[in-house]
């Protein structure tokens, strides 16, 4: 399988000289055609130029009828017959919707996440797409931000780690016509770093902080073979990512020798206008082109002026040329030229397959976080208690899909309510009262939620954000429950019956009040269309959860931005709490802790797992060399569960101050009742680098500690040297 993944940085003789031979073909008007990508309301619009060669690349289009019509005029009635490379958004699904992205990376499982992607790039494919704008590698450490639920969370490693999982599932999807699927990583760069969680917000970063955090996880992709990258909406440190010559120049093309194709976002060359750094939309062209961006999505940028720009010396011909390469070379490498067509029945047969189908459901389950759970009250055993259901989104259909949900739809979903009737054998068997709106402040009687809470045992309450909450454009500056939801939680608690919490939203809220009164929390997130049968079968025990957060959760907005893998200061608070009276001018604050509500890397299990025997076993290191250590975990309860062992690191001392904890590895593991195993890790030393003072990346000698655990709060603590 892997030998066939596309590989744009691989030189292909044959195609070199293919991509040569059509490049002395084609006018300057032709070639510039190639850098465009256009998705036009009008039909007649988009298909005039497409016949005059003055799109390469069309955006957005789901039907194949529509692909394939254009497609046929691209290659039959242009002159030079280029077919269309066709983009769409595929962010956790195309027409089978997994959990959001964010929720797929609680799964700690990168192969898992690896065979979802290929799910999805095979269906997308078998319908016509041929390029896939995903994954989103933004590192993200504010939940405020709505796209925080299309990335991978807060942590650098581990957003490396499900980056190249994702690319190498895009691109390994081989349908049997040979079509092959591009990824395109995004949005570079740093756009999760927006001021106050905003969308589109400035990003001021440290060019230390852009290398060490922001970018990891792109060069982690294009090491997987990602063949594209798109530039971000956002300035950074004053330059706009669309003509960032430090970013697109300097380390994407120069230090990483990318060979791929750079696309805007869209309409990211036009912004330059109103971001203030081009005076039109002619300047804003030049300034794209010239920082070596290949395509521009939706701005007419490049199709109202590059000709005239390069014509009058403004760009030079040479630097189309190479955009041209990159962008036929790609077209090449896909197969486009064999088989630019996609087919009915294809398409029909890998849509919402059972295969994929299933696969949702186990993401699903593996990426819902158990983050309370008191006196054991999970699981429920199906036959004893009587049951209330409550709660706006028990039975919603549309949240579970998420944002960005691709050709997702309602009807395919598992609401709670159909995975609780499912379990339990009948809708008699509970009742359920929605209580109130998502999201809307209107009087709401509470009444009827309260009488079938009085009347059973154990109440299941399905609270949190509809699925157009987060995402693109919908950041919150308030991060609690929305509407008068809380208002119904506390009116239910009230009557003094166990509540079970099932939350769903697109990014971590900051709910310590509910979180408190809760006897079970479980974060499902939006879960895809499997989400009722996947939190049907946490609640009564089919399945033991076992995903773990991979963003903070704040106790208040005012923590934001929160991530575990902070820095120390050099007033560091010794304890925890609120503590200013008896610690005074330390970094705190005096009326919340600094801890999170819930931190990166928890998460609970129906079992209980213990570690013992840390070993380090190269407690001196050369350079070069691996950092090898284990220890034990055993399950110490009475049921098989899966863990998610977790190695950190501390730097002690270096030349640029060392964030607190670093996530360096881990290993997701299967453990029967009382079995134990020795969970071993390799770590190569170069992981444990950074930028240093002279901007160059280096493991500096020294010591540091080492943690293996079950999450960035707690683990057995060892020592190694780095000499
Ligand atoms: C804008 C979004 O920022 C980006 O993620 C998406 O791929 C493009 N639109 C295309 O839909």
């Amino acid at each position: 399988m892997e030998n066939n993944v596309v590989r744009i940085d691989q030189v292909d003789p044959a195609i070199e000289a293919r991509v040569e031979e059509l490049l002395e073909r084609m006018t300057l008007r032709e070639k510039v055609g190639q850098m465009v990508q256009i998705n036009d309301s009008d039909l007649a619009g988009m298909e005039k130029a497409v016949q005059a060669g003055e799109a390469g690349s069309i955006l957005s289009i789901h039907d194949h009828r529509k692909i394939n019509h254009l497609q046929h005029i691209a290659v039959e009635k242009s002159r030079l017959g280029i077919p269309l490379i066709v983009g769409n958004d595929v962010i956790h699904g195309y027409r089978t919707t997994f959990p959001i992205p964010l929720a797929e990376a609680c799964t700690w499982d990168p192969p898992l996440l690896q065979k979802a992607a290929r799910a999805a790039a095979e269906e997308a494919s078998a319908c016509g797409t041929d390029w896939i704008f995903a994954p989103m590698v933004d590192v993200c450490r504010d939940p405020r931000w709505g796209r925080i639920a299309e990335g991978s969370g807060e942590d650098v490693f581990l957003g490396m780690a499900l980056a190249e999982a994702r690319v190498r599932g895009f691109q390994a999807a081989d349908l049997r016509t040979g079509r092959r699927v591009v990824a395109c990583p995004k949005h570079y760069a740093a756009y999760g770093a927006a001021e106050a969680g905003r969308d589109y917000n400035t990003v001021d970063v440290s060019e230390r902080t852009l290398r060490d955090v922001y970018l990891p996880p792109f060069k982690a992709a294009f090491d997987a073979g990602a063949g594209t990258v798109m530039t971000a909406f956002n300035e950074i440190n004053g330059v706009p990512a669309t003509h960032n010559l430090l970013t697109v120049q300097k380390v994407l093309r120069e230090e990483w020798q990318f060979r791929g194709v750079v696309l805007t976002d869209y309409n990211a060359i036009s912004e330059l206008v109103p971001h203030g750094v081009a005076a039109d939309l002619r300047e804003a062209g030049r300034l794209s082109a010239l920082a070596g961006v290949d395509m521009d999505m939706m701005s007419s940028a490049y199709s109202a002026h590059l000709v005239e720009l390069v014509e009058g010396g403004a760009v030079p011909a040479a630097l189309i040329d190479e955009a041209v390469r990159r962008i036929l070379r790609l077209k090449m490498q896909l197969g486009l030229f064999e088989q630019p067509y996609a087919e009915q029945e294809l398409c029909e047969q890998f849509t919402l397959r059972d295969e994929y189908r299933a696969l949702a459901l186990e993401v699903a389950q593996k990426s819902m976080v158990l983050l309370k759970n008191e006196g054991n009250l999970l699981p429920l055993s199906p036959g004893t208690q009587s049951l209330a259901v409550i709660g706006p989104l028990a039975d919603d259909r549309d949240a579970p899909l998420g944002t960005w949900a691709g050709l997702g739809q309602a009807a395919d979903v598992e609401t709670v309510l159909d995975g609780i009737k499912t379990a339990l054998g009948g809708a008699d068997r509970f009742t359920h009262v929605s209580g109130c709106s998502i999201s809307g402040n209107e009087p709401s009687d509470f009444s009827r939620a309260v009488a079938a809470a009085r009347e059973a045992d154990v109440v299941i309450m399905v609270l949190g954000e509809s699925a157009d909450m987060s995402g693109e454009a919908h950041s919150r500056a308030r991060l609690g429950l929305p509407g008068r939801q809380q208002e119904l939680f506390d009116a239910v608690h009230g009557e003094g019956k166990p509540v079970i919490c099932v939350l769903m939203s697109g990014r971590p809220l900051a709910i310590p009040e509910l979180a408190g009164q809760a006897t079970a929390l479980l974060q499902a997130w939006h879960g895809g269309i499997r989400t009722g049968r996947a939190v049907a079968d946490i609640l009564f025990g089919a399945v033991n959860p076992s995903g773990k957060l991979t963003a903070s959760f704040p106790q208040a907005e005012g923590q934001i931005p929160i991530y575990y893998s902070h820095k120390n200061t050099g007033r560091p608070v010794e304890g925890t709490g609120t503590l200013q009276f008896d610690e005074p001018f330390k970094s705190r604050y005096i009326d919340v802790p600094n801890e999170p509500l819930f931190a990166f890397g928890y998460g609970l299990s129906y079992t209980t797992f213990t570690y013992r025997d840390l070993s380090v076993e190269t407690p001196v290191l050369e350079r070069a060399g691996n950092l090898v250590a284990q220890v034990v975990v055993q399950n110490t309860g009475d049921r098989a569960g899966d863990e998610v062992v977790q190695l950190y690191v501390r730097d002690l001392v270096g030349s640029i101050t060392r964030p607190v904890k670093e996530l360096k590895d881990f290993k997701r593991i299967t453990l029967g009742p009382g079995e134990e195993q020795t969970v071993r890790f390799e770590v190569p030393v170069d992981r444990l680098g950074y930028t240093g003072l002279d901007m160059k990346y280096a493991v500096e000698p020294g010591k540091f500690k080492l943690w293996i655990g079950p999450d960035s709060t707690q683990g057995l603590e060892g020592d190694f040297e780095v000499r």
